[in-house]
């Protein structure tokens, strides 16, 4: 079994391309640098810089490297940038993925993990959320997830999965880190080394503490559960999307106090308006991807707060 992991100089694909490896299995890495770091890719790994949405590319790295299934990671993830660049969005996470579906399909490849998002599910009727929950988006981004559940659905002869995840966070290794400057916990944590106050988009929303509730999922979790799916879309044939989540919610003051009490550190904040059209609260229910693959989330957010800090701290070093 050769896997090939699109998106693999990435923050989530980089920690798959680490467990697959821990596990024995042969990885290929395909991805463009666009918003990746090539020095996350492990050395003798097979990496090749290209586009996962250049029909001749992929082709040529299916057969080339004998791949048996695909772990498709690549894409672009900025809810903010989606508005702007909705075509854009389009392009990279649901064309990509048909050239990647008929890719494989030339090729004989049959397997497939998907990399879908909770943004699928828009403002959800009730703060923990099932899959079978309405997938009804809100912003391009989460649109396009869900057009290219779709299009993975629709390939005839796939066995495949896709998983939902939710906010990924931590770091498996100092190097792996989370570069993104919009998510909440690398705010918090560069709030806390830096002195200057981060915003806290909604403070009056109608959660305990009046921000905003969100799934807090480990890095290395994410990563497990690949390995949970490349499993089941080897053995049998799959057809079936996941939550992967922990199951419990926490609100922004609570990361900001997990980082304070990891650290150390006052992580200084100031209150602003709420973003429009954020839900107050998304969390997994994570029933099915617990009884179908076997797979739950083992790090806590302070295990995830200390790896992201114990990370930045080597980076900025
Ligand atoms: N980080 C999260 O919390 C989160 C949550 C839900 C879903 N996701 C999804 O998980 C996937 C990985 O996210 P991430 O956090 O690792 O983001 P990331 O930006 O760190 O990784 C994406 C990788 O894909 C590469 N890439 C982008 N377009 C490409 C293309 N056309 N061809 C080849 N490579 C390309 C980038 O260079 C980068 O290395 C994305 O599809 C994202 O939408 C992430």
């Amino acid at each position: 079994m050769t896997w090939l992991v699109t998106g693999g100089a990435g923050y989530i694909g980089a920690h798959v391309t680490a467990a697959l490896l821990a596990a024995g299995e042969p990885v290929v890495i395909l991805d463009d640098l666009s918003t990746g770091d090539a020095r996350r890719v492990p050395p003798g790994v097979p990496f090749l810089i290209g586009d996962a949405g250049d029909p001749a590319t992929i082709r040529d790295t299916l057969h080339r490297h004998r791949v048996t299934g695909v772990m498709h990671l690549a894409g672009s993830k900025s809810v903010p940038e989606s508005f702007h660049k909705p075509q854009w969005y389009h392009r990279q996470n649901v064309t990509v993925v048909e050239n990647v579906l008929d890719a494989m399909a030339e090729a004989g490849v049959t397997r497939l993990v998907f990399s879908s998002s909770a943004a699928v599910y828009g403002l959800p009727a009730s703060p923990t959320v099932a899959e079978d929950a309405p997938a009804r988006p809100i912003n391009p981004y989460g649109q396009s997830k869900l057009d290219a559940e779709h299009a993975v659905a629709d390939s005839p002869g796939v066995s495949w999965i896709a998983l939902r995840y939710f906010n990924a966070v931590g770091a498996a290794a100092a190097h792996l880190g989370d570069h993104g400057t919009t998510n909440l916990l690398p705010r918090v944590l560069r709030a806390a080394r830096t002195g200057e106050p981060l915003t806290v988009t909604g403070t009056g929303l109608p959660t305990p503490d009046g921000t905003a509730i969100r799934d807090y999922v480990h890095v290395a979790d994410i990563a497990a559960a690949h390995l949970a799916a490349g499993a089941a879309v080897t053995t049998g044939r799959r057809a079936r999307v996941y939550n992967a989540g922990t199951g419990t919610g926490h609100s922004v003051l609570d990361v900001i106090h997990a980082v304070e009490r990891t650290t150390g550190t006052p992580a200084p904040w100031t209150p602003g308006p709420p973003r429009p059209g954020d839900p107050a609260a998304v969390v997994a229910d994570v029933t099915r991807i617990g009884s179908e693959l076997g797979w739950r989330a083992r790090h806590t957010l302070d295990d995830a707060v200390r790896s992201a800090w114990l990370g930045a701290a080597a980076n900025a070093a």
